[in-house]
């Protein structure tokens, strides 16, 4: 039985009931529940004695400044938006696990002389809202691009909007960027593979984040009725789409390590009797090397149009995100091995094939990554686990991560 792990899992679970829908998790981007989340978090810092705003991004922010604290901080802390119908622990874990770390921290007065800590629970990481991820890190990191703000989400509500009607004010996200008075950035997240359970392994150290492109393709044919229309004098749309959806998986299933999904297919007018007039479909393409990646974006462009213009189909594609892959920082990895260690179990090392917070933050300071094993490889569906005992020594873990920083920072 342990104490600290079961609250913390509970705490994810709790979170998890914080939905746009009623029966299953969704929360995007600054959706009302998030309004919930925030509310939660901001007790468990305050009941800390941690400082807390909410930053014009959306982030939760807590700092922690304990009496003799000096030096420069560690920011901790992961997102706490979802996918439609995601499990309970990707990103939320990662920041209850932070809240517990502070814990520890407070409860020892050797630590407390030494680190400062900010808990960031990051607003946006998974791109669902805007079709555009890392709106929360983006901001922190002070990468955030204002032309952002136009985009528009299915409802037609921009982001600004989207940020105004949440209550806070766009114009002051450049303030959300750091200051230069960082120690680092610790991520602690499950897998959402398959690796770590396979190797009857608890915990990783990440090496390094896979680079990914985000594209959304439109396909445009004419609709028509599907009873009088004979099949030579059609421009169907979804057909060309679906050629196309066919030619991702074939690309990425004839290429070493390149991996391509077409997660997303928005029909127009979507109705079985009618041949499609318009279809969106998006495109996610990842591989750990960028050559390699870009390589096979420019592929399947090319399929994408060769396949349109066979069919007399207009195309459109428009860019989401190119995000090269990104090493975490040697420092704080080596320092989160030894703690792996120090903790009694093999110090396994692995990279990401999820993108993460940590991929931005890096960009800005440096950063590390915790791996927890997910039970049956399961993420972004409600079945995502963790186990006590992995969670129970991942706290462990980072409480030796911490010490050897402290130190390290002396
Ligand atoms: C984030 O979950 C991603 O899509 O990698
Ligand atoms: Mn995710
Ligand atoms: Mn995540």
């Amino acid at each position: 039985m342990n104490e600290r792990a079961q609250r913390a899992i509970a705490e994810c679970r709790l979170i998890a009931a914080m939905s746009e829908e009623p029966d299953r998790t969704t929360r995007r981007f600054l959706t009302p529940p998030t309004h919930d989340v925030h509310a939660h978090l901001r007790r468990r810092m305050e009941a800390l004695g941690m400082k807390v705003q909410t930053d014009a991004a959306g982030n939760l922010r807590g700092l922690l400044e304990p009496p003799g604290a000096r030096g420069r901080r560690l920011i901790l802390g992961s997102h706490i938006d979802t996918v439609p119908n995601a499990g309970a622990f990707d990103g939320v874990l990662g920041v209850v696990l932070a809240l517990e770390l502070v814990q520890e921290l407070i409860q020892n007065a050797k630590q407390r002389e030494l680190l400062p800590i900010e808990v960031i629970a990051f607003s946006e990481e998974e791109g669902i809202r805007f079709g555009v991820p890392f709106i929360g890190s983006r901001a922190v990191a002070g990468r955030f691009d204002p032309a952002l703000l136009a985009l528009k989400d299915a409802d037609e509500v921009t982001m600004a909007d989207a940020i105004c009607n949440f209550g806070l004010d766009p114009a002051h996200i450049a303030g959300a960027a750091l200051d230069a008075n960082v120690l680092g950035f610790l991520e602690i997240h499950i897998e959402q593979g398959p690796v770590l359970e396979a190797e009857n392994l608890r915990l990783a150290a990440v090496t390094a984040i896979v680079g990914q492109s985000r594209y959304a393709l439109t396909f445009t044919g004419r609709a028509n009725h599907a009873g009088t229309t004979p099949m030579h004098l059609r421009r169907d749309a979804l057909a060309g789409a679906a050629e196309f959806v066919s030619a991702v998986e074939s690309l990425a299933q004839s290429a070493e390590g390149l991996v391509a999904t077409v997660g997303r297919v928005e029909v127009d007018p979507n109705a079985g009797n009618v041949i499609a007039g318009a279809v969106r479909v998006s495109m996610d393409v990842r591989h750990f090397d960028d050559a390699q990646r870009q390589a096979a974006v420019q592929t399947l462009l090319e399929t994408a149009k060769a396949i349109a213009g066979r069919r007399g189909l207009g195309l459109e594609c428009s860019r989401q995100m190119d995000q090269p892959a990104v090493p975490m920082d040697e420092r704080l990895t080596a320092f989160l091995a030894e703690a792996i260690e120090a903790a009694g179990l093999p110090a396994r090392r692995m990279p990401s094939g999820a993108g993460h917070d940590a991929m931005v933050m890096a960009t800005r300071v440096p950063a590390a990554m915790l791996f927890l094993r997910s039970p049956g490889g399961i993420s972004h569906h409600p079945d995502e686990a963790v186990l006590e005992e992995d969670v129970e020594t991942a706290l462990l873990v980072g409480c030796k991560f911490l010490e050897r920083l402290a130190a390290g920072a002396r």
